[in-house]
């Protein structure tokens, strides 16, 4: 039997995104739709049975939802054939319904595993967030601080003035004050309509010319950012909020115990991560799946903590 790490390098290379593949590519059949409920259920179908292929002992730690409300995908479901070494799988078969229904880019098919007990078991609920990409001094952003003073922080060091260092924010009602704030110091925002993995994944890549990501937004998809982070360097930070006692009762099902926690990048993915992502629709980061007669076309992106490897997978496979 392989052990934890002969089996994670194994997966790093192949398995991970191939099960990433058969998400996007499922959910691909219906971009543009404007039907995102029918766009995850693909997703999440062709995703289970692409791990219920895999030698694991596989256990979903952040899924599609608790047992009672999702059939497929749920917190605590097992997954793989149950042979072979535990697993913790935190996924996001379908990260952007709403930018694969309405055919709008960077939706993505995304999977993080990691050794049993490494990985934040989050309820679904909100976090707030904050993260910057690699190369500051630890501690250069701190998302107790005002905003004001981490984006002032974040140019020191970066050598610029304030005018010159950009925010990524979902574009929510629930954000202007911090909009509002960044503009104040002349800073740029870069809003997005959904999908915060993608944009604390910005903060990584020069090319996005995005320094910073903030804002609230599901928490299961802060555990999946800060396992692609723990790949590729940069730091954040992140809190869970609780907006009534239903979310809190949650959290208590998930083990956790202090609610009011300031979570770091290693108290949310503390082992071993792999993470993998496939672009649904055209990207930033990764193209979205192209058809033609009788190949369907890939864009894959796997990358793994321990050492700092990072794939890109272009792939046609035969339809
Ligand atoms: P989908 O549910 O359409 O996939 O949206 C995902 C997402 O945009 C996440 O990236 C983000 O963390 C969360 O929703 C924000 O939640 P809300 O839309 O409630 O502000």
């Amino acid at each position: 039997m392989p052990t934890e790490e002969s089996f994670l390098n194994r997966v790093l290379t192949m398995e991970v995104g191939r099960c990433t593949e058969a998400a996007a590519i499922a959910a691909s059949t219906m971009i543009g739709r404007g039907d995102k409920e029918g766009a995850d259920q693909a997703a999440v179908t062709a995703l289970r049975e692409a791990f219920n292929k895999l030698e694991m002992d596989g256990t979903v730690v952040i899924g599609e939802g608790e047992r009672d409300e999702a059939p497929m995908l749920y917190i605590g479901e097992k997954v793989g054939t149950g042979k072979g070494p535990k697993i913790d799988i935190a996924l996001d078969p379908l990260e952007g319904t709403t930018l694969t229904a309405k055919a709008m880019s960077n939706a993505l098919a995304v999977v993080a595993m990691a050794q049993g007990g490494t990985l934040l078991h989050s309820p679904d609920v909100y976090m707030d967030k904050i993260a910057c990409g690699p190369g500051y001094p630890d501690g250069v952003i701190d998302l107790d601080a005002p905003l004001e003073d981490n984006i002032a922080a974040l140019a020191r060091e970066k050598g610029v003035p304030p005018s010159e260092i950009t925010l990524c924010i979902l574009d929510r009602e629930r954000h202007q004050g911090l909009i509002d704030a960044a503009r104040k110091m002349d800073a740029r925002v870069f809003l997005i309509p959904d999908g915060d993995v993608a944009g604390v994944f910005h903060t990584t890549e020069a090319a996005t010319g995005i320094d910073m990501y903030v804002g609230q937004g599901g928490a299961p998809e802060g555990v999946l950012a800060a396992a692609a982070l723990r790949c590729v360097g940069g730091q954040m930070q992140s809190r869970l909020v609780f907006r009534n006692d239903d979310e809190r009762a949650r959290a208590e099902r998930a083990g956790i115990t202090d609610l009011a926690r300031k979570y770091d990048l290693r108290d949310m993915a503390s082992g071993d991560v792999i993470f993998a992502a496939t672009g649904v629709t055209n990207g930033t980061m990764l193209d979205g799946v192209k058809w033609e007669p009788g190949y369907v076309h890939t864009h894959t992106v796997v990358m793994r903590s321990k050492t700092g490897t990072m794939r890109y997978i272009r792939a046609r496979s035969k339809r």
